[in-house]
């Protein structure tokens, strides 16, 4: 279950990257991400792809890492054929589904893989998700010992109930312990929180952020629930069994977050995340110690190359998506085939509307399309938006939008109007 791949276009088999479309450059950075398809149950909100079952060798809990070593070889040789120069990977990202249902030494030995393959450049960014019910401290210092640098705790929500509704099955009471042991282990710590939730009140809401920035992580994500359809919520919520979240509801949750978690020394340098400010730590948001080098990555439209069933890459102009069956990738990367099942490759105008779309959600914001109808569009939008309240006057006058607290609440309509939609 989750949602099919886009269409696109058939991939070839090898997996060729033509040198003239994936732009070689030793400038543009590359960042790569690890996906684990497996989890202990399945939340009833959630549409990632991922199994409670294995699927037999290469496909299973204790031989993928097997497979993903297999696709990292292949990806290297596929880098090196199209002329790329060797770029030790900036940021490094293990999520899921569950990374750490998988034995930590199977997690060491895909970063080594990485190691070997690509390189990782010093002070790189190494982020591991982690469920609170599946790791431990011994867990984490393995974790540190093979090279991991942060990790990522799913704590959604600090109350039962709220838990229960998400079908989490963490204790809640477990987390702080554990982000103490992963602070003290020298690693840098981020917190997942979920919002909106059927049932969670505006308290219960406050309750979590509170219990979060009690624990003093160095990062905050918080996430408006999304309903998936195709997940046993959505379907819930089509029933009536279960509300749709109310959007006011949200934005009140959403306001009530910018403002204890900013009177925490939290800062927000995209609407969903929020990196902690070391005192006397200064400089944009962007670019604070704790805010994540592998989000900024996606945003500022970099490389990256996922590895595992269903991930996406991106290199230059290619954009491709692997099959999501774990027993199809495993099939394709054991015989030395490329898993991935279709692609496309950007033209100028759809990466221009791209880097709009991500960077706009930034809080360095997002300048004008070079040239063409899409800037006339975007620099008219401007003054409207700004005697809206959405974006911010001084920078808006220079052709450059900056959503305000309003604008981030309001983001989808933002984009729209300056990509003329
Ligand atoms: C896919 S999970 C993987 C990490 C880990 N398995 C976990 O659940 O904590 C990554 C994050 O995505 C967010 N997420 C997943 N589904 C979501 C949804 N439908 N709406 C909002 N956030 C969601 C959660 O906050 C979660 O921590
Ligand atoms: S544990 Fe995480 S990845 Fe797995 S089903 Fe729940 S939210 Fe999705």
């Amino acid at each position: 279950m989750s949602p099919a791949q886009p269409d696109g276009q058939p991939w070839d088999l090898r997996g060729v990257l033509l040198p003239q479309l994936a732009e070689a450059s030793a400038d543009r950075p590359l960042s790569i991400y690890v996906h684990i398809p497996f989890c202990q149950v399945r939340c009833g909100y959630c549409d990632f792809n991922t199994y409670t079952v294995g699927f037999g060798p290469g496909a299973d809990r204790v031989s993928y890492d097997s497979s993903a070593l297999a696709e990292m070889r292949l990806a290297a040789r596929i880098l090196s054929d199209a002329q790329m120069p060797a770029r030790p990977a900036s940021s490094i990202f293990f999520g899921g589904g569950t990374p750490t249902l998988l034995d930590p030494a199977a997690l060491a030995r895909l970063l080594e893989g990485i190691r070997q393959n690509f390189g990782i450049a010093p002070g790189a960014e190494v982020t591991v998700e982690a469920n609170p019910e599946s790791v431990d401290e011994a867990v984490l210092e393995s974790l540190r010992e093979a090279g991991f640098t942060r990790v990522s705790f799913g704590m959604q929500s600090a109350v039962p109930t709220v838990l229960r509704t998400l079908d989490r099955r963490h204790d809640p009471t477990k987390l702080p312990g554990l982000v103490l042991a992963a602070r003290q282990l020298g690693l840098d710590v981020s917190v997942d929180l979920i919002y909106g939730a059927p049932g969670e009140s505006l308290q219960d809401w406050e309750v979590s952020l509170r219990e979060a920035i009690a624990m003093e992580p160095d990062h905050i994500s918080a996430y408006a629930l999304v309903i998936e359809e195709g997940t046993k919520m959505g379907a819930q919520v089509a029933r009536g069994e279960l509300p749709m979240p109310d959007p006011d509801d949200e934005a009140s949750k959403y306001e009530i977050a910018d403002r204890l978690l900013g009177e925490a020394g939290y800062v927000w340098y995209e609407i969903s995340n929020f990196a902690r400010r070391e005192s006397g730590e200064e400089g944009p948001s962007t670019q604070l110690r704790h805010a994540s080098k592998h989000n900024l990555a996606y945003w500022r439209d970099w490389d990256w190359w996922g590895f595992g069933p269903g991930a996406h890459s991106h290199v230059g102009r290619y954009r491709w998506w692997n099959v999501k069956h774990p027993s199809a990738y495993a099939q394709r990367v054991t015989q030395g085939f490329s898993p991935a099942q279709a692609g496309e490759i950007l033209d100028a105008q759809t990466r221009e509307m791209e880097r709009v779309l991500l960077a706009v959600r930034t809080s360095e914001g997002v300048d004008a399309p070079r040239a063409g109808a899409e800037r006339d569009t975007f620099l008219q939008a401007l003054p409207t938006l700004a005697s809206e309240g959405l974006i911010e006057s001084a920078p808006a006058a220079q052709g450059r939008a900056i959503v305000t607290l309003q604008g981030r609440l309001l983001a989808d309509y933002v984009t729209r109007c300056l990509l003329g939609y």
